[in-house]
């Protein structure tokens, strides 16, 4: 079996914002990127290296300027709303609508994700149990605590069971109980063999989840490769003084 097949490649992966008549910034500059079944692979790097316009153009929500990214054999380019259906996208911002109840919400995206109608309510039931939201399920979000929200949101991300996961700074702002929830989650996720894509500045977070690392600054992957891998290569200790040469190394 195929128990390693590669699930998100990027190619060149290259974004340009045009910020006026005359200034460009390239936020994303050919990357390069491999992550395969079962894997966590994070994308580090400090506030504006670039993370989430590479989680977006990952995820189609924003189309590269050149190059490109391969989710499950679909190109971004090509085939969005195919890459759509097998991934599930959490942004840092939640996006609910305020007047509907965790589980309108969830039938909602469930529906909009293409997921079977006569499996809705069975897999709604499931994210229900799996996220411990039984009990706030029929209130209106605008009532729900920021935790619950947040849970929601997680919720909404996978309720089409995705096979790929792409989460952008995953325990930012959580309080301790949903960031337990949520990496429990992702530990869950990828003994199913599935895979995930986070990004996140905070060291520990990435130590604590991550296979695979890529160091990003200033748009450029800076150092790429299994955790272990890239601490022995580099003589470093924690991932934290890795880090930190890699960004002296790119001032020199
Ligand atoms: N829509 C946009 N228009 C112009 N510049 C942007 C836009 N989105 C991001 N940027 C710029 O691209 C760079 C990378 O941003 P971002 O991907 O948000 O970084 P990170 O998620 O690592 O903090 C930053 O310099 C940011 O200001
Ligand atoms: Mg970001």
């Amino acid at each position: 079996m195929n128990s390693k097949s590669i699930k998100v490649r990027t190619v060149d992966l290259t974004k340009k914002f045009k910020l006026n008549r005359k200034e460009t910034i390239t936020a994303v500059e050919k990357m390069n990127l491999e992550a395969t079944s079962g894997e966590v692979l994070g994308i580090l790097g400090p506030n504006g290296a670039g993370k989430t316009t590479a989680l977006r153009m990952i995820s189609t929500i924003l189309q590269p300027t050149s190059g490109t990214a391969v989710v499950e054999g679909q190109d971004v380019r090509e085939n969005p709303l195919k890459v759509r259906q097998s991934i599930g996208y959490l942004a840092t911002e939640m996006g609910l609508y305020g007047r509907l109840t965790p589980r309108e919400t969830l039938t909602f995206f469930a529906r909009i994700n293409g997921l079977e109608e006569g499996l809705i309510k069975s897999r709604i039931e499931e994210v229900f149990r799996i996220l411990d939201m039984e009990e706030f399920q029929g209130r209106k979000v605008n009532n729900l605590s920021t935790g619950m929200k947040q849970k929601l949101s997680l919720a909404r991300s996978i309720i089409h069971d995705p096979s790929i996961l792409i989460f952008d700074e995953p325990t930012q702002g959580l309080d301790l109980m949903t960031s337990k929830t949520v990496t429990d989650y992702i530990q869950d996720f990828t003994r199913e063999n599935k895979t995930i894509i986070l990004s996140t500045h905070i060291m520990h977070v990435a130590e604590k989840l991550c296979d695979k690392v890529a160091i990003l600054f200033d748009g450029e992957v800076k150092a790429f490769g299994g955790m272990e891998q890239l601490l022995k290569r580099h003589d470093e200790e924690s991932l934290e003084s890795l880090f930190f040469k890699v960004a002296e190394d790119g001032n020199n």
